[in-house]
């Protein structure tokens, strides 16, 4: 026996381990189809397969594919009061369609160093259930090239937030942008400009709030941002208003847009729950900004899910926590808005599933021969309210209460089932995942 190889138990990749029967989300349509899915948890052919394979028929329901979610916050390492950590994270992922997470670095201890990177890393295998990208900061980084040989993408935060107390000022921010173009990795920033803050009473409510960082301190930054140098792989995290998407859109640059700015305002509640930043607009602000994702003008849907405990959230609105949890809920509640006809399901694919894996350079997101066999099946008649106390968020809430969802009733990573009717029960096999392969320019089309 060569000392190289499959050993002779070794599955061979290319025999058949699952077939999934049923319409499925192929060539930008659902049609009725079978998908073969190999032994190495890859697509193999998709078609009328011929195969002893074990075969697992949908009925009513869809197959799509799973979504890339580049936006939450899982808190790990974190602080004693903590409500969230990679394992409670990564299963409220898989149970809301979601394979893949960009985590962010803003952690007690900014991940500013490949040594924190490490650590970070080391947290992942055996406790995630789905695949974790991670962020570094790189701001204050000593050597942000170091940082970018073990990162999957940087974080800019231009403005104070959860965690982050110093930033740049504009001429550390230009110097910075133009260092990391040489580096090849993709670039999120949290664009709110300080400068375009309102000082004055407290802010009380969610339009205070709005109004002590308002659309105007948002687009300075992202005038800022358009400045950088074309090669830097630039992304716009929580865009809020249509005006800056169709900046940010002019300028070729990736962007995204997160459920609670495109589904609710500063009066759907009025307490510290509804807290975030950016805030939440006004009505106006909220529906040019579905509208444009509706027409599928904002190119990745993003939860950024950054949960906080009841008590934080308790306390006056000036001094609790800005963030809420939404990545068990953003596919449910966007497949509800496609079952309802507000949306179309490729918009909905394209900015939940196709886009964000690509920008990410990931083989996920579509449903196609070689890519890696993380799906989702979806029955579109299951609606249902959404409720803060059967979600798996161990904070208990939710600021989308009560509104329609369509949770996936079953979740496939690498073809092996996460999710079964609507109930975890996968391991803990996620991994760290960095870019595979550079995207080419983001463009809004499919
Ligand atoms: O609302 C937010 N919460 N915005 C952020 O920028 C950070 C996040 C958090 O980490 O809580
Ligand atoms: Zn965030």
């Amino acid at each position: 026996m060569p000392a190289y190889g499959p050993g002779p138990s070794s599955p061979d990749p290319r025999e058949t381990a699952l077939i999934l029967a049923g319409r499925a989300w192929v060539r930008g349509r659902l049609e009725p189809i079978e998908v073969a899915i190999g032994q190495d948890g890859r697509i193999q052919s998709v078609g009328k397969i011929r195969s002893g394979a074990p075969r697992h028929d949908v009925g009513e329901s869809v197959i799509l594919p799973a979504a890339t979610d580049v936006h939450v916050h899982f808190r790990e390492p974190g602080g004693p009061d903590e409500v969230e950590n990679l394992a409670t994270g990564t299963v409220q992922a898989a149970l809301g369609g979601v394979t893949l997470v960009g985590d962010m670095p803003n952690n007690p201890h900014s991940i500013s160093d490949p040594e924190r990177l490490e650590e970070k890393a080391r947290l992942v295998p055996g406790r995630a259930a789905v695949d974790v990208l991670l962020y570094a900061n790189p701001f204050g980084a000593a050597h942000p090239e170091r940082l970018a040989r073990h990162a999957g993408a940087f974080k800019l935060y231009l403005s104070p937030t959860t965690g982050i107390s110093e930033v740049p000022d504009p001429a550390e921010t230009d110097a910075l942008l133009r260092r990391l173009a040489d580096l090849d990795l993709p670039l999120a920033v949290h664009a709110e400009d300080p400068a375009g803050f309102v000082r004055g009473e407290p802010p009380g409510d969610p339009r205070a709030w709005d109004g002590a960082r308002p659309p105007a301190a948002e687009m300075e930054a992202i005038d800022r941002l358009l400045a950088a140098p074309a090669r830097l792989r630039l992304h716009v995290a929580h865009v809020t208003t249509a005006a800056a998407a169709r900046r940010i859109r002019a300028a070729g640059l990736s962007f995204e847009a997160s459920p609670q700015h495109l589904l609710l305002n500063e009066r759907s509640g009025s307490d510290p729950r509804f807290k975030v930043n950016p805030p939440l607009r006004s009505e106006a602000e909220r529906l040019a900004l579905w509208e444009a994702f509706r027409h599928g003008e904002i190119p990745i849907l993003a939860s950024d899910h950054a949960p906080h405990s009841v008590e934080a959230k308790e306390r006056p609105f000036d001094r609790a926590p800005s963030g809420m949890p939404g990545v068990e809920t953003m596919l449910p509640l966007l497949l509800a808005r496609v079952r309802a006809g507000e949306l179309d399901l490729p918009t909905l694919i394209a900015a939940a599933c196709d886009r964000p894996a690509r920008w990410f350079g990931q083989p996920l997101g579509r449903i196609a021969p070689g890519h890696r066999a993380n799906l989702i099946v979806v029955d579109f008649r299951a609606r249902r309210p959404l409720s803060g106390r059967t979600l798996h968020a161990p904070c208990g809430w939710t600021a989308f209460e009560g509104m329609d969802a369509i949770l996936p009733r079953e979740h496939y990573r690498d073809g092996e089932r996460l999710v079964e009717a609507g109930e975890f029960v996968g391991s803990a096999r996620g991994r760290v995942v960095r870019p595979e392969y550079a995207p080419g320019p983001p463009g809004a089309g499919p």
